[in-house]
């Protein structure tokens, strides 16, 4: 089949570097690339000296857009507003580590000056090379979040906006993306949150602010894959775009039936996506987070397609349906 929608690698810096050892399998494989880590407000965010203001530095993310273009792939944008992997000066009224958070019309302000930045630069610069930005990352939470289930714990753009911090990212998102680019809400464990999240995403909805929802798909061997799929089909139906955007299968240890399993999970998605493509569902992109397990964020998980010595797992062939 003819893929209908992109399929995806994250992609850290240093593998442009060894591309050599990466590039084959990368580029035989895969027509969308998102940065792992260097399109975050930490790999962009520059602290100003005392008394000045910050700046944005895009250099990080030079190698990968270099890549994509070179291999004539698209990319998304990985991620605009997230209360991880942004710099807490980036909070401060004197943009210092320590200092005292700012009150929330200042902090909307920074927020609109980093939306505005980022997409400016990204798609200003290379018009159409971007399809889907996460806008807003991982913002709700039972478990860390405040009565309605947004997340507070350890979020800056809770304490010094509030919970509507969301609704304004993309407010601001839509003001200053070009139409081509879609905008999306990403997030863990959906299955377990979907209908959290289709209620609190509803006014961004209703106000056309926000056009899809990415499933970060980091799942393990043992979960309800069903669970997962109707998760997926609720958020097609609500009229959202949908994405899977992070996906790896944890295994426990690596013997010779985990490794099959794991394979049968890569299968039985791949089968959906195909699906839900097939008959004309608006499922535009499955992107795999990283290349091979000794690389993976969850390496200790063994989660990917390929092993350390790049060779094929049962992974591969059923995420390939080979
Ligand atoms: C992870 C990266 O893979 C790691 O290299 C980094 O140290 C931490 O972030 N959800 C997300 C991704 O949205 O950005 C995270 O990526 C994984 C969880």
């Amino acid at each position: 089949m003819e893929n209908k929608y992109y399929l995806g690698v994250a992609l850290p810096a240093y593998m442009f570097g060894r591309w050599e050892t990466f590039g084959p399998v990368v580029t035989e494989n895969f027509n969308s690339y998102t940065c792992e880590n260097e399109m975050k407000p930490e790999a962009i965010l520059v602290k100003p000296e005392a008394g000045g203001e910050p700046s944005m530095d895009f250099k990080r993310s030079m190698p990968a857009v270099q890549r994509a273009i070179e291999e004539g792939v698209k990319m998304r944008l990985h991620t605009l507003v997230w209360h991880s992997q942004t710099p807490r000066w980036f909070f401060t009224k004197d943009y210092s580590d320590e200092g005292e958070l700012v009150d929330r019309e200042t902090m909307l302000g920074r927020m609109e000056w980093y939306i505005k930045g980022v997409l400016g630069h990204f798609c200003g610069e290379y018009p159409g090379l971007f399809y889907a930005v996460d806008v807003v990352n991982e913002a709700f939470d039972v478990g860390d979040g405040d009565e309605n289930g947004v997340r507070k714990k350890n979020s800056l753009w809770y304490e010094t906006i509030g919970p509507d911090f969301i609704y304004m990212a993309f407010k601001y998102a839509r003001m200053y993306a070009p139409e081509y680019l879609k905008l999306f809400y990403n997030d863990y464990s959906c299955m377990y949150k979907d209908d959290l999240i289709l209620q609190h995403l509803s006014d961004a909805k209703r106000d056309g602010l926000i056009d899809g929802i990415g499933m970060q798909s980091h799942l393990s061997v043992g979960e309800d894959l069903d669970k997962f799929f109707s998760a997926a089909r609720k958020f097609l139906d609500a009229g959202y775009e949908l994405q899977m955007t992070e996906l790896d299968v944890g295994i426990k240890e690596v013997n010779d039936e985990t490794l099959a399993k794991q394979g049968e999970y890569y299968r039985r998605l791949r089968e959906f996506a195909d699906g839900l493509a097939e008959n004309g569902e608006n499922f535009t992109s499955l992107t795999v987070w990283g290349v091979n397990d000794a690389t993976s964020w969850r390496r200790r998980e063994s989660p990917l397609l390929f092993d350390a010595e790049m060779k094929e797992k049962p992974a591969y062939r059923g995420f390939m349906r080979k």
